[in-house]
């Protein structure tokens, strides 16, 4: 039987009724941006992560982007990513003219920590944008110890981690500024592109993360700073609110399957495949991905056999952000970020999202195990 990496088929017939009634209410009152739908789901979607504020927004990269806008970031300063993410992160921060500083990770996590970050701090960090990848947390108490001692802001990167949890607290409850995305694979997926901007408590940030996602403008035709178009549309907002009942259901769905693959593969040694980690605690891993782990040079092999077999399977990221050619006038070199370089060589994502059958859990584990010659 194939198994794809993802099919969004089911969870989108599930809500396709409650979104064509929302559509035709749209088109009759034909108001398609920033209209009432946005604004609930902004009050819906604070409320869920547990922060003040939420500002809608075109993507999960903009989110970002006005956030580091606010924040005043620009050329000469400097934020710390990690090398180890999805290209945005960085991206946004250069975007601004200003300097992506590359950190290394903790290789139980794929994410980065309090000393990875202390260690970069120089006294241009203006500020720190940890990523909680794949679904987990990065080590949030302890990066925001040392942004406070050092008085630099923090802005979360949960795009791929809405309503992942650690410490006792959500996504979104640890850094100033939060950036979600609802790009498509998420978890919480839109139509098309639209993300979200978490202010966890400051309402000046707020209203200047409002004013700059409609070019800078308060009130109409009165442009204070030079903004951007990062508003989200109706239709995205309308879609997001459908599925944000059933999100729990489905980072459940997803957790069931995680903990399914565990017990299939438990025989795997260290040295074939290792199984990601819940290693945070009092916390929950809302599993965007499933990434394995595949020592000593087999994973394309793996991956060659799944697809022959078709099995979808994925690899977030092949590459590091401090090897690709557009940053390679900031200097780094290859072997600076070991750990970040050997996940990028090891890792590998399978099918995990939450309509799968146990048929299609069997299929995609037998795979791996007869790939290493189990059973
Ligand atoms: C870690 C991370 N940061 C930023 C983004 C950017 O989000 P978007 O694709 O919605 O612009 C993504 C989404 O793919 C992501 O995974």
């Amino acid at each position: 039987m194939p198994v794809p990496m993802l099919d969004l088929a089911p969870q989108n017939a599930a809500v396709k009724q409650k979104v064509l009634d929302g559509i035709g209410a749209l088109i009759d009152r034909s108001s398609f941006i920033l209209g009432d739908n946005v604004r609930s789901l902004e009050t819906e979607i604070a409320a869920y992560a547990g922060a003040k504020f939420a500002v809608g927004m075109s993507s999960g990269t903009d989110a970002q982007l006005v956030a580091l806008m606010a924040l005043g970031i620009k050329a000469g300063d400097e934020v710390i990513v990690p090398s180890f993410t999805f290209f945005a992160t960085a991206g946004v921060v250069s975007r601004l003219g200003a300097k992506p500083v590359f950190v290394d990770l903790d290789p139980a996590t794929f994410n980065t920590t309090g000393a990875l970050v202390e260690a970069a701090i120089t006294p241009r960090t203006k500020a720190i944008m940890p990523v909680h990848l794949f679904g987990l947390l990065a080590e949030m108490p302890a990066i925001c110890e040392v942004a406070a001692k050092h008085g630099i802001p923090v802005i979360e990167d949960a795009c791929q981690s809405m309503g992942a949890k650690g410490w006792g607290l959500n996504a979104g409850q640890f850094g100033e500024m939060t950036a979600f995305s609802f790009y498509p694979t998420k978890n919480l997926g839109a139509f098309g592109d639209a993300g979200l901007t978490i202010i966890r408590e400051d309402e000046d940030l707020y209203y200047r993360v409002k004013r700059l996602r409609v070019h800078g403008m308060e009130p109409i035709y009165v442009h204070h700073e030079v903004g951007m178009n990062g508003r989200m549309d109706e239709v995205q907002a309308l879609v997001l609110r459908a599925k944000l009942d059933m999100l729990e259901v489905w980072h459940e769905g997803r957790r069931k399957h995680a903990a399914w693959y565990h017990g299939r593969m438990k025989e795997l040694a260290a040295d074939e495949a290792l199984m990601p980690l819940e290693a945070v605690p009092d916390g929950r891993h809302i599993y965007n991905q499933f990434t394995l782990r595949v020592p000593g040079g087999k994973r394309d092999a793996l991956q060659a056999h799944l697809k022959a077999l078709s099995i979808g399977s994925a690899i977030y990221y092949p590459i590091c952000l401090h090897e690709q050619p557009c940053f390679a006038d900031l200097g780094y070199k290859k072997g600076q970020f070991p750990e970040s370089e050997k996940a990028a060589a090891e890792v590998l994502s399978i099918p995990v999202f939450p309509e799968m059958s146990e048929a299609m859990l069997e299929e995609v584990a037998a795979g791996i195990l007869g790939f290493f010659g189990r059973k």
